[in-house]
């Protein structure tokens, strides 16, 4: 039987690397090194994790906790020594498999291990593939935010299995698909109408080529911008209201739903300021996308007074005011300080499209 196709994306910079995507590739991973550990999430299925052991053959396997909760300076302190008992030396590997959350500590633990020994990711959600893997940044979180300590520390290779992606709940998926979509609205617009497809869906045959080309547009920005100076802040477009959305909420709205909702917001404001109109698309994909509403979450009376608290604490912000992320069309982004009477209008129109969507 012929080989699934493999789609390769090169990610340029210092230290080089490849993304491949394709069914199956868990079982046919490779390392140059001989001994290695696997770090995944306590609740990936078993089975991905036993392929990966008996492909790879690891010195150690270690399980984390899942989701963020293995984002911590105590788990990491907790996989360095597991990685010391067993021995592994400088030139062996630390493979992450699972979702950002795993995969970004394990890059983190392969960065200070030793100061830093060779690193492999194996995502298995959407983000994973699609957000996470690509970049090189890794990291855990503090009591007092997300992502405050980590690293620059890209992956020598990334394999996204796609058939990993079965096991994934819709949900989660469909959180996922929200990057995917964004990467569409800033570089590629042929991926909005194939990610809102019947077609993209684990085991779907537009699955594997979507999956490839949204990674193709995170690996073109980080590539041409490296230090985070100038493109790479377009793929935070949505974002700035998404971090507010989640820090009312206390992260009871997943990154991805949140995600959804900001890129119409950043729609809207991107029209009032003269744009296209892209909002039928982001509306488009908040209907697929099916995210909690903010019923459901206890925010009928949002007020843009909560959200603008958050949104001046934005990374983008300084002493003038926040920095968003707009669109003068698709494909065509761009950063702005939006005057507050614009945020105040547009986020009043917002809550009203969520009010009135079918
Ligand atoms: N490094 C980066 O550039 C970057 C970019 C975006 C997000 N992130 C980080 O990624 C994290 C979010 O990642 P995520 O959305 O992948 O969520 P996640 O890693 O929290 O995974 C979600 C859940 O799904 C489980 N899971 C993973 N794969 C599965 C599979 N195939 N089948 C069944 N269950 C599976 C996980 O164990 C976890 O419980 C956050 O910590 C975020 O900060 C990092």
């Amino acid at each position: 039987m012929p080989a699934n196709k493999v789609r390769q994306i090169e990610v340029g910079g210092a230290q080089p690397y490849r993304v491949e995507v394709g069914a199956g590739l868990l079982g046919r991973v490779r390392v140059a090194e001989r001994r290695a550990a696997l770090i995944h999430p306590e609740d990936l299925p078993a089975g991905l994790v036993e392929q990966v052991q008996q492909t790879l053959n690891p010195a150690v396997t270690i399980s984390v906790p899942a989701r963020d909760a293995c984002k911590t300076l105590e788990v990491m302190a907790g996989v360095l020594s597991r990685l010391a008992q067993a021995n592994l030396p400088r030139d062996g590997a630390v493979i992450g498999l699972g979702g950002g959350a795993a995969t970004d500590l394990a890059g983190f633990v392969a960065a200070a291990y030793l100061r830093g020994v060779a690193f492999y990711t194996l995502p298995t959600t959407l983000l994973g593939m699609v957000d996470a893997a690509v970049g090189g940044k890794t990291g855990v979180n503090l009591p007092e935010g997300k992502n405050l300590v980590g690293a620059f520390w890209p992956p020598k290779a990334v394999w996204c299995d796609t058939d990993a992606l079965n096991s994934l709940p819709p949900a989660v998926f469909r959180e996922g698909a929200a990057e995917a979509f964004k990467h569409g609205l800033i570089s590629d617009p042929s991926l909005l109408e194939r990610v809102l497809s019947p077609e993209f869906r684990p085991g779907g045959p537009l699955l594997e080529q979507t999956v490839a080309d949204a990674i193709a547009v995170k690996a073109g920005v980080v590539t041409r911008d490296l230090t985070e100076r100038g493109e790479r802040a377009y793929l935070n477009f949505g974002h700035t209201l998404a971090h507010a959305l989640e820090g009312v909420t206390q992260q009871a709205l997943a990154h991805g739903e949140a995600v959804g909702y900001g890129m119409h917001y950043a729609a809207r404001l991107s029209r009032a300021l003269g744009g296209a109109d892209l909002t039928a698309h982001t509306r488009a994909f908040l209907r697929w996308q099916r995210p909690q509403s903010l019923e459901a979450l206890g925010l009928d009376g949002l007020t843009y007074e909560q959200v603008s608290a958050y949104m001046a604490r934005d990374k983008k912000a300084d002493s003038d005011g926040v920095r968003f992320v707009l669109l003068h069309d698709l494909a065509r982004p761009y950063l702005l300080r939006v005057p507050e009477n614009v945020l105040r209008e547009e986020f009043a129109g917002w809550l009203s499209d969520l009010r009135t969507r079918e």
